[in-house]
């Protein structure tokens, strides 16, 4: 096991941005874990499953095939055989994600792949289970938060600026939502791990939560 960075948080706290740049600094991999459990839902999506279909979805697990590899140094999560990225970013794949991210099957899947990339390789893994689950030894983990209606704001300005109309209450009750099920699901719930230093991010910079999180890995690894 290297001297692994786990980032635990909500949806739209900023953890794919900021992990990224940690990554960059320390020259560590980037893992998005939240990527491999929406190739999941591409799977069951494209298969034509319902996300309270609980017995197809665990029969799924084994015609899913998930790995990932880096291209030109970004994390490309390849679902049998076939490279997915550009599909795997919609509120749709997001939510059945969320969704069938409660399953035990899926979960066993997903978290036994990303236990064995972090006892490969040193890196920054974001997710919601990380420091609870994944990585439980990772020597630095942090919480990354943002209040409801911060992280609503962002989300909505992402979508005007590429054109698409969006209600700024719609977003945040759907944030609220897949906070609320993320939280309280059985398997694996995210929580702040116990050893876990908590970063609230509503009114602090993408440099500033960086630099918060590199003081943080210096202060425990050295
Ligand atoms: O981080 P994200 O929005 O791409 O994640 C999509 C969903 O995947 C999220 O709502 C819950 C699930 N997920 C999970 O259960 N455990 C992880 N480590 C990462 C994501």
């Amino acid at each position: 096991m290297g001297k692994n960075i786990a980032i635990d948080g909500p949806a739209g706290a900023g953890k794919s941005t900021i992990a990224r740049k940690v990554a960059a600094a320390l020259s560590y991999i980037y893992v998005d874990t939240g990527a491999m459990y929406r190739a999941m839902a591409l799977f069951l999506i494209e298969k034509g499953i319902s996300p309270d279909d609980s017995a197809s979805i665990s029969a799924c697990c084994d015609q899913a095939d998930i790995s990932i590899e880096y291209i030109d140094g970004e994390q490309a999560v390849i679902l049998n055989g076939r490279n997915v990225n550009a599909f795997l970013r919609t509120e749709e794949v997001g939510n059945m994600a969320s969704k069938s991210s409660v399953n035990p099957d899926v979960r066993a899947k997903m978290s036994a792949l990303q236990k064995k990339i972090g006892r490969e390789k040193d890196v920054v893994m974001d997710g919601r289970d990380i420091g609870t689950v994944v990585l439980p030894d990772a020597p630095c983990k942090i919480y990354l938060t943002a209040s409801v209606e911060v992280r609503a704001q962002r989300r909505y300005k992402e979508l005007q600026a590429k054109g698409v109309e969006a209600d700024l209450s719609v977003i945040a009750a759907e944030i609220a939502e897949r906070d609320h099920r993320d939280m309280t699901r059985e398997h694996a719930p995210l929580k702040q791990a116990e050893d876990a230093v908590l970063v609230d991010s509503s009114y602090m910079t993408i440099d500033q939560v960086t630099d918060r999180i590199l003081a943080v890995y210096h202060e425990k690894v050295g």
